[in-house]
């Protein structure tokens, strides 16, 4: 078995077409009658338009029966199930999460960090990285990642980057990067691990947006593949498995206590975790294993012709992904904010990108994305880029540029357990914040609980909102005020 190639082991492996947790979830829902035990609903809907669209899912709504596993204590089908995952992703161990990426990410440095351990973390870590942060009592060292300029956007973190930042602080417990990122950027991961296998330290991946890699030869490789110990991938975002479902997999040779990991993912887990959504991982597995390759050479295909077909357009450009997931396409039309694109897009053509920011627009294509569909978008956006309103080679004036790294008298755990007070945005410049920002996008924290609050993060979030983006993790979701240790 060669883990870098997870659809040609499905190939030949006849286990991976079986669906453990879908047949035994089957067989349960068959039983209309003698519900005594919860959900309270007893496989009935309880409400006619819920009852028209979902059809017999309430049916399958089921718990830990016989016959069914226990996610917490995994000997049957859960357990089976998981294994089949492990196989097809090449892990040694997979758990299924239903709780998302966020879960995983949390459950991750619960198990390497306590109170007060240093942890290296790529500054364009998710919010969920945050939690973990706080809940484990963590201290965060942070590393850069590359910035596209014309594109305002976090990039890669680099090898060199991580080799400098493990020379700074060498007591760092792990490392955790994001690859890929949301519009496709993937880091040199094999570097990576090597620099933290020598220092006989894990490296956590959030590969949130990565489930698919490796899946097909021209997908960059799973981070698995190239040695990272840990890694969360969100299959709900491209795998075809319901929302929230995600999947945590460990490498042959990780560096991780799987005792407390175990325990980390129970803190942070359901003790009634949803079978509907576990069983969607089961046939999300089974889907990457059967058709993987054949589901993603398609994908790639009606991606190129899309692809070709923008790049010929003198109106509108294409971000330019070197050796990254060309499955994201991301789109700037000169003259328009993303965020116009993107209503527009929605309101004359039906069409919903998956993110938008002031300079650029970002789809996720996966299997389940027609040609019919991919032509239409070519179109759309051919047609909003003649526009009147597009102006070619007129620019966006969005600056979005990174806040430095403010220093950091707090950890993030100590600073949110400290009394507080809620000041007016601008006067909080220079205090210690309780609280993190994030402005969407870029999507990279610049406010982080513990850090001393600087005047380039207050002129992100004022800019990013006056643009008409969103900040997140503050209490005033309006991004007026902060709460700031008092
Ligand atoms: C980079 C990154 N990491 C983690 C997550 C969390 O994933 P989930 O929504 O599955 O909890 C997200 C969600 O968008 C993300 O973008």
């Amino acid at each position: 078995m060669t883990p870098a190639d997870p659809g040609e082991i499905a190939a030949i492996d006849q286990r991976q077409r079986s669906l453990p947790l879908v047949a035994a979830l089957a067989t349960r829902a068959g039983r209309r009658s003698g519900r005594w035990h919860v959900p309270g609903h007893k496989g009935q809907a309880i409400e006619p338009t819920l009852a028209a669209a979902w059809g017999d899912c309430w049916a399958w709504d089921l718990t830990e029966l016989d016959g069914l596993d226990n996610w917490a204590a995994p000997q049957g089908a859960i357990a089976v199930a998981e294994a089949l995952a492990a196989s097809c992703f090449g892990a040694a161990a997979t758990r299924f999460l239903v709780n998302g990426s966020t879960s995983g990410l949390v459950a991750a440095i619960g198990a390497v960090c306590g109170d007060g351990d240093e942890i290296l973390v790529a500054r364009n870590a998710h919010q969920s990285v945050l939690s973990g942060l706080i809940l484990a009592g963590a201290r965060p060292r942070w590393v850069m990642p590359e910035v596209d300029r014309p594109w305002q956007m976090p990039t890669v973190v680099t090898p060199e980057a991580i080799a400098q930042a493990l020379a700074d602080y060498p007591a760092v417990k792990a490392v955790l990067v994001v690859s890929p990122t949301y519009h496709g950027w993937v880091s040199d991961l094999g570097a990576i691990a090597a620099l933290t296998r020598s220092r006989g330290i894990p490296l956590i991946v959030d590969a949130a947006h990565g489930a698919h890699l490796g899946l097909h030869p021209e997908l960059p490789p799973s981070p698995l593949a190239v040695g990272a110990d840990l890694v969360v991938v969100s299959a709900h975002k491209t795998l075809g498995s319901l929302t929230q479902s995600a999947m945590l997999h460990l490498h042959h040779n990780a560096q991780i206590d799987r005792a407390r990991l175990e325990q980390a993912l129970r803190w942070v887990t359901s003790s009634s975790p949803s079978y509907l959504l576990m069983a969607s991982l089961d046939a999300a597995r089974w889907r990457a294993a059967t058709q993987g390759r054949s589901d993603w050479e398609a994908t790639l295909a009606r991606v190129d012709r899309a692809r070709s077909r923008l790049v010929a357009d003198p109106n509108l450009q294409l971000l330019p992904i070197a050796n990254g997931d060309r499955s994201r396409l991301t789109v700037h039309l000169p003259g328009w904010t993303g965020y116009g694109v993107d209503e527009a897009l929605d309101r004359d053509w039906g069409i919903t990108a998956e993110l938008s920011s002031p300079h650029h627009v970002t789809f996720v294509w996966t299997p389940a994305n027609s040609d019919e569909e991919g032509d239409r978008l070519v179109m759309a956006l051919g047609e909003l880029a003649r526009s009147p309103q597009a102006s070619p080679g007129s620019e966006i004036n969005w600056p979005g540029s990174l806040a430095p790294i403010a220093p950091a008298p707090l950890t993030p755990r100590a600073a949110s357990q400290a009394p507080t007070e809620t000041l007016p945005i601008a006067q909080a410049v220079g205090r210690i914040a309780a609280e993190w920002i994030c402005p969407y996008p870029p999507g990279i924290p610049v406010v982080i609980p513990g850090e001393r609050i600087s005047v380039e993060a207050i002129a992100q979030i004022q800019q990013t909102l006056a643009l008409g983006g969103d900040c997140t993790g503050q209490a005033d979701y309006e991004g007026q005020t902060l709460r700031v240790v008092a």
